[in-house]
């Protein structure tokens, strides 16, 4: 349970808000390459931390963000011209390049122009492309000041050919999706297949778990989820998050482990993963307070992804769901995921198709903003909890004036998630030397030499 004052504090994201100065304390995804997929291209409008912005690909390929509003007389840049190494607004032809400086005033007379044009300029935010995705800084840089470094993502070390990239649009606030994505007790009802028999359930477990690899989410996995609904839970700290191990019965004598990762301020590795499997990563990215892009990653270090892999992270599998050509998923809030009663009853537990699908209608279903304040925690909720925690007090930390956990050491950000069977008397540390060779599941120096 929250105050209201924490809740309204975890999830608001505005500009002066402590939790939008903790946001624009770090680079953030704001949308993917692919939708600026060439030089002098159509600019797109993107939302993010409930600002209005633009992005375009100028004519040397430099991506800008800027805000749309063309300063002369308002007019909005997304209907000007994406033309030699700038936007040039429709109206009367004032032009700005990617950094947001005006570098033409065609209108006025010349002498006016060369004085007036240096001192114009429009917010422009600096943006990189890491990883498949346009990433940006939306924070304050201090004259002279530097930039953070990158986080270093495993995803965005690995070949192209390696990864996977997409974004989906999800109708509520940032945090109770991110809790969605960190609370993997929910497993054991919300993914659920329902089946008369153990073959039919076998089937349905298959399914329900496709695009993940066959070898790591099986239908013994499934099974144990479904035996053992109360999973232990420890979480630990490390410098750019948090690491949270839920432990479930599995045959006699084992346990089996998933282990999750939370990147500040807003990236989370799915637990699934066994070594040398593909891995996956969601980053809950605000558009405003009441909707989010989750952008979606899957990435294998050892090989590129096959085929079978990406066709259904193309279509509907893993964390991806079946989605149109703007990134809207076509199960979503305003056709109730087109759940199907009949379904319900007889071949899974909430009569929805897909576990990204599954995920979204029930935390949509908490409200555009959920009310912590009425919660009842249990013992299943311990990482929730250490999630409020962290960025509580991590956004109290930039408002004294102190960098946030990870934001000036992107090798924490080197780290993985995933799951393994243990013997039952192995305690966190020894399942995450075990499973990850190092206890916060940190990759290790040769593997970030392949991967670089
Ligand atoms: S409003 Fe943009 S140039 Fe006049
Ligand atoms: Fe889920």
């Amino acid at each position: 349970m929250l105050t209201r004052e924490d809740n309204e504090k975890l999830t608001r994201t505005g500009h002066d808000s402590p939790m939008g100065a903790l946001f624009r304390s770090y680079w953030l995804p704001v949308l993917l390459s692919e939708e600026l997929p060439q030089c002098d291209g159509p600019q797109v409008r993107v939302r993010i931390l409930g600002e209005d912005l633009l992005a375009f690909r100028d004519t040397h390929g430099q991506v800008g963000l800027v805000e749309p509003r063309c300063p002369h007389r308002g007019a909005d840049l997304y209907f000007g011209r994406n033309e030699g190494g700038g936007l040039r607004c429709a109206y009367h032809g004032w032009k700005f390049d990617a950094a947001g400086q005006c570098v033409d005033m065609p209108i006025l007379p010349v002498e006016s122009a060369e004085k007036t044009c240096p001192r114009v300029a429009i917010k422009a935010y600096p943006t990189r492309e890491w990883g498949g995705m346009v990433w940006a800084y939306m924070g304050r840089v201090e004259e002279g000041g530097e930039l953070p470094a990158l986080p270093r993502m495993e995803f965005a070390l690995v070949p192209e050919s390696h990864r996977y990239v997409s974004k989906k649009l999800q109708e509520c606030n940032w945090a109770q999706a991110a809790e969605g994505g960190i609370d993997t007790a929910h497993f054991s009802f919300l993914h659920m297949p329902v089946a008369r028999s153990e073959e039919e359930f076998v089937q349905r477990a298959l399914r329900a778990v496709r695009g993940y690899n066959a070898q790591t989410m099986n239908q013994d996995h499934v099974r144990w989820m479904r035996e053992d609904p109360r999973p232990r839970y420890q979480v630990k700290r490390h410098a750019a998050g948090l690491v949270l191990g839920a432990s479930r019965q599995a045959n006699p004598g084992e346990q089996y482990w998933r282990i999750a990762q939370y990147l500040m301020p807003c990236h989370g590795y799915t637990p699934s993963a066994a070594r040398g499997q593909t891995y996956h990563g969601q980053s809950w990215v605000p558009i405003d307070d009441q909707s989010c892009w989750i952008f979606c990653y899957s990435w294998n270090p050892d090989r590129p992804l096959t085929p079978e892999e990406i066709g259904s992270y193309d279509s509907g599998g893993a964390v991806y769901p079946a989605r149109d050509a703007h990134y809207r998923p076509a199960r979503n809030r305003a056709n109730e995921y087109l759940l199907d009663r009949a379904v319900q009853k007889s071949e899974n537990f909430t009569g929805i198709e897909g576990v990204s699908e599954q995920d979204a209608a029930i935390q949509d279903s908490q409200g555009r903003i959920a009310d912590r304040t009425r919660e009842m925690l249990g013992p299943t909720d311990v990482a929730v909890v250490q999630f409020r925690r962290l960025m509580l007090q991590s956004a109290d930390a930039v408002a004294r004036g102190e960098a946030p956990p990870g934001r000036d050491d992107p090798q924490a950000y080197l780290v993985r998630g995933g799951g393994t069977v243990a013997p039952a008397g192995d305690d966190f540390d020894a399942v995450m030397l075990r499973r990850f060779g190092d206890d916060m599941g940190r990759v290790r120096a040769e593997a970030d030499a392949t991967a670089s």
